[in-house]
């Protein structure tokens, strides 16, 4: 038994909560309504007027509250900047994976202090935005030492790590010689820090060829699989996320019809009404990334209605989406995609959590459950200035986090 579980623990009721978007099983939205944190978990919610004493008393006056962000995506180990890429890039340019080549050096030149320091300032400024669980890529290291260095230090400083070996083949290597490294002795380094494994499956990244070996030694050696596909075209990334049975597919801007229905496929065995059954690959949508990048937004509303599960993810890396602001995500999900708000808050909460395999689970013993707001989950929640989430999309741009638990703690 977990002693952190048992009673004893400080527990805080946050009472007056005029709107309370749980994303739980039954998807519940409940109006004046109270929560109760005791420890790291929530031990109650449910209707103001019947809620239990404790020892600390916040009154939320009317205010949302929704759970923590959960940024599924992201690639916070690196120095450097990529401003001037930026900037051709918005007067006409296009992006192309090359430009990681720029971060790759200037990641390698930092020491591990700055390495540590730039993350968790990235982690911090995120947390004050309302993100509560974090996952972080390597990527721009690309050798075997500052991929284990960057994977040493991403899982001392975010919730989950994905090795990202993967990310482009370096200037000088040969990439059929660079992928035995990141199937070999470069996964073997990273192994003891990571719990993912991802591809950039795209043109002027790796083929389906060095993918494919890539996925296997990944999942041979006990990772979790997720792609980074069709963001730059279409191409082979969903169906080797399907193939391989990623637990999420990123980007995923150009679709065909036949993408679509496999991801669709994954979820069959799975009763969206209760959260329960087969996971299969969630559809990372990364809007932030899609403008910064000028690339069409991804078909978050048709992979909706086809029945595929979704996650709202910030991508903050320095090429494509320098930011950590979930909220203008799910503000661009509503404006432009066209899911509604519970929607988009659910894929940036929920959905994120189902991509990092945490949806569930609230074991005493156990990990968890994140993204969602029922006893016995990790008590993550996002106060809002406002009345309600539907301001994240009708107050475009303002900041509206009022408050913040990460794991019972008070953060913000
Ligand atoms: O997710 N697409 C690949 N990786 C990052 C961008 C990396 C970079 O350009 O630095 C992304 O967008």
């Amino acid at each position: 038994m977990n002693n952190r579980f048992m009673s004893g623990q400080t527990s805080t009721l946050i009472s007056n909560i005029g709107e309370l978007m749980t994303q739980d099983a039954e998807h519940r939205v409940l109006t004046d309504a109270a929560v109760v944190i005791e420890g790291e978990r929530i031990s109650w919610i449910g209707p103001a007027s019947e809620a239990p004493a404790a020892d600390e008393h916040v009154d939320a006056e009317g205010r949302a509250v929704l759970p923590g962000w959960v940024d599924s995506h992201s690639h916070l180990i690196f120095a450097g900047d990529r401003t001037a890429e930026f900037e051709a890039r918005m007067a006409g340019q296009s992006y192309s994976a090359g430009g990681i080549a720029v971060t790759t050096g200037a990641t390698r030149a930092a020491s591990d202090e700055e390495l540590t320091r730039l993350a968790a300032g990235r982690v911090a400024e995120a947390v004050s935005q309302g993100t509560t669980y974090l996952e972080s890529k390597t990527g721009y290291g690309l050798d075997l030492e500052n991929e284990a260095r960057s994977a040493r230090i991403a899982a001392a400083t975010v919730d989950e790590v994905t090795y990202l070996g993967a990310h482009l083949v370096p200037a000088g290597a040969d990439a059929e010689a660079y992928t035995d490294l990141v199937c070999g002795p470069m996964l073997d380094a990273v192994r003891p820090f990571v719990k993912w494994a991802d591809v950039f499956c795209e043109r002027g990244a790796f083929t389906e060829e060095q993918s494919r070996r890539v996925l296997t030694a990944c999942r041979d050696a006990g990772l979790g699989l997720r792609v980074h596909g069709n963001q730059l075209g279409e191409g082979p990334g969903v169906r080797l996320a399907v193939e391989f049975g990623a637990a999420s597919v990123d980007h995923v801007n150009y679709l065909s019809a036949v993408d679509i229905e496999a991801l669709a496929g994954t979820w069959s065995g799975w009763d969206a009404s209760t959260g329960t059954g087969t996971r299969g690959t969630v559809a990372t949508c990364l809007p932030a990334c899609d403008l910064s990048t000028r690339q069409p937004l991804a078909p978050g509303r048709a992979l909706i209605d086809a029945g595929v599960q979704v996650a709202l993810a910030a991508n903050c890396n320095p090429g494509t989406s320098y930011t950590s602001s979930i909220a203008f995500c799910v503000t661009t999900a509503v404006l432009q995609m066209r899911l509604s708000v519970h929607e988009a808050v659910r894929a940036a909460t929920y959905g994120g959590a189902l991509a990092l395999g945490r949806e569930s689970g609230d074991d005493v013993d156990g990990e968890r459950a994140v993204g969602s707001i029922a006893v016995g989950h990790r008590a993550d929640l996002h106060m809002l200035k406002a009345p309600s989430a539907t301001h994240l999309a009708y107050r475009p741009g303002i900041p509206l986090t009022f408050a913040v638990w990460r794991a019972g703690v008070r953060a913000v």
